[in-house]
């Protein structure tokens, strides 16, 4: 296994499990303004952490820049950090993957652990060893490759969560369910993620975090089968953008939900992805997600915003589709044509 993924109820008892195998110098948290008031508190209980020295930066995605970046970079010279200090993330998929990219770089490379305080940090940026910043408007458009040493997951954490940001995570498990198999999927898509039994979301977290890991153990630099977790993002990150462009932003796995349904259809157009399989993927996203509002005159932004995704290669848009549920493949080439086409059918779908 490439993580440790710890599930806990008591994180500050993890924790100090944890720091007792290993000796650190110094050690460091990097939290936002939410998590330093919400989850904070639950780790300062441990005696590792009392001496621990924290580092806040500024929550939400559009504050994940080079000069943040740079704010947690110098809070670890000031401190004296060494190669033998720890960086210890609390936070969202901002969090890990900025304070990943600190851990990453510092020195060369120090360790850290993931703390992931949202569903879509546990089942996916704090998994798999992505880390990074974005920069000059583009999406972690600066990273590197850094495996946590640890991943801890305090389950306390998703019973506060709001039901935008349950859904949101659970998007991308619906993801792992339709890359994976069968069993796993029908599991997610008969699950009532809008008034949840949290016991069985733990246990389809656990599940979804091991479809993950699994796939990332195989191919850690995404050379080919980690290019499965693309699915419904070539889309979705298009839609995000179309929605900034709006002034309308929208949660990222609202829109990997839309964009699985529009990347279905279009496996349906390629590879003769089963008909009823899209019309249950769409009734679900349908009535738990709504409809994302298209029409033909954003065709233009959102296939420019398509080709210009960091997946492609050589001017090739590659996608990554479906033949069936858990039979996956990748770079797939689509023309412009059969792109606008899954958007009419995407649009008669969700009766827009
Ligand atoms: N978020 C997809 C991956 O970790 O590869």
């Amino acid at each position: 296994m490439i993580n440790n993924i710890i599930y806990t109820q008591n994180i500050a008892e993890s924790i100090e499990l944890l720091l007792s195998q290993k000796e650190y110098d110094k050690l460091f948290i990097v939290t936002d303004e939410n998590t330093h008031r919400f989850a904070m508190p639950l780790l300062s209980d441990s005696k590792a952490c009392v001496d621990a020295k924290e580092i806040i930066i500024l929550a939400n995605d559009t504050n994940k820049t080079l000069e943040n970046l740079s704010t947690i970079w110098k809070s670890l010279v000031e401190e004296g950090a060494t190669r033998k200090s720890l960086l210890i993330n609390l936070g969202g998929g901002m969090v890990t993957d900025m304070g990943g990219f600190a851990a990453a770089t510092f020195k060369r490379g120090i360790e850290h652990i993931n703390i992931p305080t949202t569903l879509l940090g546990a089942v996916d940026a704090a998994v798999g060893g992505k880390t990074g910043i974005n920069f000059e408007g583009l999406k972690n458009e600066i990273g590197a490759f850094k495996q946590p040493s640890a991943v801890l997951i305090d389950t306390r954490f998703f019973k506060t969560l709001s039901k935008e940001h349950l859904l949101s995570g659970f998007a991308e498990m619906l993801k792992h369910g339709l890359i994976s198999n069968m069993e796993n999927y029908n599991k997610l898509i008969t699950f009532n993620i809008s008034n949840p039994d949290y016991n069985e979301l733990l246990n389809l977290v656990a599940d979804s975090v091991s479809i993950k890991e699994d796939i990332v153990e195989q191919d850690p630099l995404e050379k080919g089968v980690r290019k499965y977790l693309n699915l419904g993002h070539t889309t979705g990150h298009a839609i995000e953008s179309l929605a900034m462009k709006r002034n309308t932003p929208v949660q990222h796995g609202y829109a990997v939900a839309w964009g699985l349904a529009c990347e279905a259809i279009l496996s349906y157009m390629k590879f003769g992805f089963s008909q009823p399989e899209i019309h249950r993927l769409v009734d679900y996203v349908k009535a738990n997600y709504g409809a994302f509002p298209i029409s033909c005159d954003d065709y233009a932004y959102l296939y420019e915003k398509i080709t210009h995704d960091k997946k492609n290669e050589s001017g090739r848009i590659n996608y990554t589709l479906l033949k069936a549920i858990g039979e996956v493949e990748i770079n797939v080439s689509v023309t412009k044509e059969e792109i606008e086409s899954s958007f009419d059918l995407y649009r008669d779908l969700f009766g827009l």
